[in-house]
């Protein structure tokens, strides 16, 4: 049935094509894709193959083939784009954050469900077979969940010559650390065991006050041999690493820390969940792999396995046990996911991809986060 779907992608840099495989291993169609000028778009549509590259988002809107649009652009377009695409009749599937304050995602989340069509935020994360896994287990168990830690660590902005748009609190945020990759960890969290954070504690840390940007832009993760040599001094205002405490309703507590300054950590979230009859720890960097630990018994590794896998996780595991799945993978279950809610083949409320309630939940925090860090002390939410 996903053959009867066309899609376009807006984003031609790091994760705009990896949505274009994702999706067209679903068998959907990509028909086109918009990048910042017809150029890129013409050069991105030649590279992947795709029939049509837009001259602009409101030619892309304007097409009449396209059910749904992804928004792969940097976060200070999601919100414009999303309210575009939403008054155009267009499903969205928005990159994370949904937007750059949770005034926007309130907003956006109003027009989605005054809406009849279908708003997913990727975060992509909760698509490991693995996740899925234990998200099932701790419902299944039912147990008391004590804490919850962990951290999400990358080194792409260890040195001050590092540059992306996502330093520049105008184009990703006050926040960046936090919001580029700690709501990963704080979706993958609620995802998994429910919990609402109540109150949360934060430090953020600006390592590089400057940084010494390319003169010409860079797209995300790249190569040190492939920057320009002219460079500029810009001032920084955004978090390279952050400390953050959570009191969750219910008494459980959380700690995380997040960090893109991290010499040797590539793109590692890892958390440990502490329930009362196990904890269950797991690292994207090793992301088939779960480890079960037991007060009683010896600890368990569960290696992501079908054949061992309960409920959830099934239609989403599609390689057999030691055929190991990854990054590209998360994308095509989250837009399987995404899909089957368009066609009307999951039951309302358990769609698994994060919606746009999840996008702005993250946003609320993100701010409640930032507030934290500038009073120094308890925010409660
Ligand atoms: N889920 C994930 O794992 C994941 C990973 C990376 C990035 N992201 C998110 O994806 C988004 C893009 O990040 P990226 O790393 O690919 O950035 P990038 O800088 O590599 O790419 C951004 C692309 O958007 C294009 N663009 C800029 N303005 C545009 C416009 N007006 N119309 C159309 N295209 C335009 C740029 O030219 C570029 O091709 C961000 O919101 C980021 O948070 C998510």
């Amino acid at each position: 049935m996903f053959n009867s779907l066309t899609v376009a992608v807006a984003g031609a840099g790091f994760i705009g094509p990896v949505h274009v495989e994702g999706i067209r291993r679903l068998g959907i169609r990509v028909k086109g894709l918009l990048g910042k000028d017809l150029a890129e778009s013409q050069s991105a549509c030649k590279q992947l193959n795709l029939d049509h590259p837009y001259g602009s988002y409101e030619e892309l809107l304007a097409d009449d083939e396209i059910d749904a649009v992804h928004l792969a652009v940097p976060n200070v377009l999601h919100y414009s784009m999303v309210k575009k695409a939403l008054a155009a009749g267009k499903h969205v599937m928005c990159e994370k954050p949904l937007a750059m304050t949770s005034k926007e995602g309130a907003e956006l989340l109003e027009l989605a469900k005054n809406s009849n069509l279908k708003c997913g935020v990727n975060y992509n994360l909760r698509f490991y077979p693995i996740n899925l896994e234990v998200k099932d287990r701790l419902a299944a168990a039912d147990t008391r969940i004590f804490a919850v830690t962990g951290s999400y660590m990358q080194d792409w902005l260890l040195y001050d010559t590092d540059y992306n748009w996502r330093v520049l609190a105008e184009q990703g945020g006050a926040l960046r650390a936090v919001s580029d990759i700690g709501t990963h960890w704080l979706d993958l969290v609620h995802f998994l065991t429910g919990l609402e954070a109540e109150a949360v504690l934060a430090d953020l840390t600006t390592v590089h006050k400057q940084r010494k940007r390319p003169i010409g832009e860079v797209s995300s993760f790249t190569n040190d041999a492939e920057k320009e040599q002219a460079t500029e001094t810009i001032d920084v205002t955004t978090d390279d690493c952050a400390s953050i405490l959570f009191k969750f309703r219910g008494g459980a507590r959380g700690q995380l820390f997040v960090s893109q300054i991290s010499a040797g950590h590539k793109n590692q979230l890892k958390y440990d969940i502490a329930t009362q009859q196990a904890a269950y720890e797991w690292n994207s960097e090793r992301p088939n792999e779960l480890l079960i630990g037991k007060r009683g018994e010896a600890n368990q590794l569960l290696m992501k396995d079908p054949g061992l896998m309960t409920g959830t996780a099934a239609p989403y595991v599609n390689y057999p046990g030691g055929h190991n799945e990854g990054f590209p993978d998360t994308f095509k279950q989250c837009f399987r996911a995404f899909y089957n809610d368009i066609l009307g083949n999951t039951p309302a409320g358990e769609s698994l991809y994060a919606s746009f309630e999840d996008g702005h939940r993250e946003l609320v925090l993100c701010d409640a986060i930032l507030e934290s860090h500038e009073k120094q002390g308890w925010v409660a939410l």
